[in-house]
């Protein structure tokens, strides 16, 4: 990523140095950016001696204890005014630290989510920088022409206070992971229910990402159906990768903090149980020898089946962004970041990996509203989710016949149907908690706590 975005730059007119302890990508970096204003170097106080003052450094390195080890390395080489740039993964109170420590030296540190992975870099990512606005000021330019481009401004935009870039991110990859998770069930049922083959599946998605489903997730998912095993050719390469999904740790670290901020997340918290899940592949294995099958003896309309999961990967996908940016907004708040949420769903319209069509809805909302906290008060979104949901559970149906789980969308739909209750069932829970703990209630007809004295 860092050579890719590199070569980006260099692509734009800006003359830039790439440091890498590997030699080989010294000269990888070299022969790919031949022809254009790009150097290597050699080491890191060749590197910073390239730079123009004030440095803008960016940083791509795996998160954790190395980002830390790259800093300390550098910090002898750079001034006040200098800018450094985490632009890997790393988590958001890692990144307050990492401020904190480096205030004294005048170093403006910016914390910034990057996505769209490889190709994105090179072709054009989407950008989240945290940290000041002064800091930004001296990125903006070339932030900007790197950028994926919409009809709505390139994607980036300096998203708000200290680490508020990477919370961003973080809540990116916690939607990222729900998404992933929802195509990954509506392929459960479209592959076991529907009988489809890949080339079908492959077309299934790719009429799909014509519509409202467009997205970055969903047209790769269509060409990933073609894709020919480069062990056996006569194979798919999906029918032969272990069903096993791994994780770098950014959508429990989403969890974790809707989970500390009382914020209901299920679907990302969902979607990192199902990859939790898919891991225990032998215990799964033995338990299905012993399992009783599914019986069903509901004739499946192919053409209705393909329109209800059509219809509920929208609403699934829908709740997804709900959820993440309902945790945004309130962690803006909490965590004073100042985070302009239309303006962050406006940078996820094009070079990340959540990118989608559906986005420009859900910007219309923060527009109208800038202080939404919940993308369900906005009537209109909240109408479109509704029109979608027989075929939710229409869906669920299906999948629970046939023993497909379907977590994130069964829960979607449990989250929507909650959050539009106006008296739920939550009183009974005050009253057992009353019961056994004393731990008092409110009432719907007076302010102030009681306690009853059940027994
Ligand atoms: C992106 C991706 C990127 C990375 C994920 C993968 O926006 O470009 O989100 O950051 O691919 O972190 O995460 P997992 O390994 O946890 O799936």
């Amino acid at each position: 990523m860092g050579r890719n975005l590199v070569l980006n730059m260099a692509d734009h007119g800006f003359s830039v140095s790439g440091y890498d302890r590997d030699t080989n990508q010294q000269n990888r970096l070299l022969e790919e950016g031949k022809g254009k204003q790009v150097q290597a170097a050699a080491s890191m106080q060749a590197f910073v001696e390239t730079l123009e003052i004030p440095r803008r450094v960016m940083m791509l390195v795996p998160a954790g204890k190395i980002v830390d080890a790259v800093i300390d390395e550098i910090k002898p080489f750079l001034q006040a005014g200098d800018i450094l740039i985490d632009g890997g993964n790393s988590h958001y109170t890692d990144t307050d630290t990492r401020i904190e420590r480096l205030k004294e030296t005048g170093i403006h540190f910016t914390g910034m989510g990057v996505s769209g992975g490889e190709d994105g870099a090179r072709l054009g990512p989407s950008m989240m920088p945290g940290g000041n606005k002064a800091g930004y000021a001296e990125l903006k330019n070339i932030l900007e022409k790197i950028a994926a481009q919409t009809d709505d401004g390139p994607c980036v935009t300096f998203v708000g206070n200290g680490s508020a870039g990477h919370y961003t991110k973080m809540v990116h990859n916690g939607i990222e992971y729900a998404i992933m998770q929802l195509i990954s069930e509506v392929y459960a049922i479209l592959k076991n229910v529907g009988g489809y083959n890949n080339d079908e599946l492959h077309t299934i998605f790719t009429d799909w990402n014509n519509g409202p489903l467009q997205s970055f997730l969903v047209e790769i998912t269509a060409k990933i159906f073609l894709q020919a095993d480069d062990v056996d050719a006569s194979k798919r390469l999906v029918d032969v990768i272990l069903d096993r999904a791994a994780q770098k740790g950014t959508g429990m670290w989403t969890s974790e903090s809707a989970l500390k901020l009382n914020i209901p997340t299920a679907a990302i918290d969902e979607a990192v149980s199902a990859r939790d899940l898919s891991s225990f592949k032998k215990e799964r294995e033995t338990i299905d020898t012993f399992k009783t099958a599914a019986t069903t003896n509901n004739a499946i309309d192919k053409k209705q089946l393909l329109q209800y999961l059509q219809d509920a990967l929208y609403f699934g996908m829908a709740v997804s962004y709900t959820q993440g940016l309902h945790l945004l907004q309130v962690a803006s708040t909490n965590f004073k970041y100042e985070i302009d949420i239309a303006e962050v769903v406006r940078i996820w319209k094009g070079g990340c990996i959540i990118r989608s069509v559906m986005l420009n809805d859900i910007r219309k909302a923060y527009l109208n509203n800038d202080q939404l906290t919940n993308l369900l008060l906005d009537k209109e979104f909240y109408t479109l989710l509704s029109n979608h949901r027989s075929a939710v559970t229409e869906v669920i149906k299906i999948a629970m016949e046939n023993k497909i789980g379907i977590p994130v969308l069964s829960s979607s739909l449990n989250y929507v149907d909650m959050f539009s209750t106006g008296r739920s069932a939550s009183n009974l829970i005050q009253a057992q908690r009353d019961y056994f703990g004393a731990h008092t209630y409110e009432r719907i007809d007076k302010t102030g706590n009681f306690h009853t004295n059940w027994s």
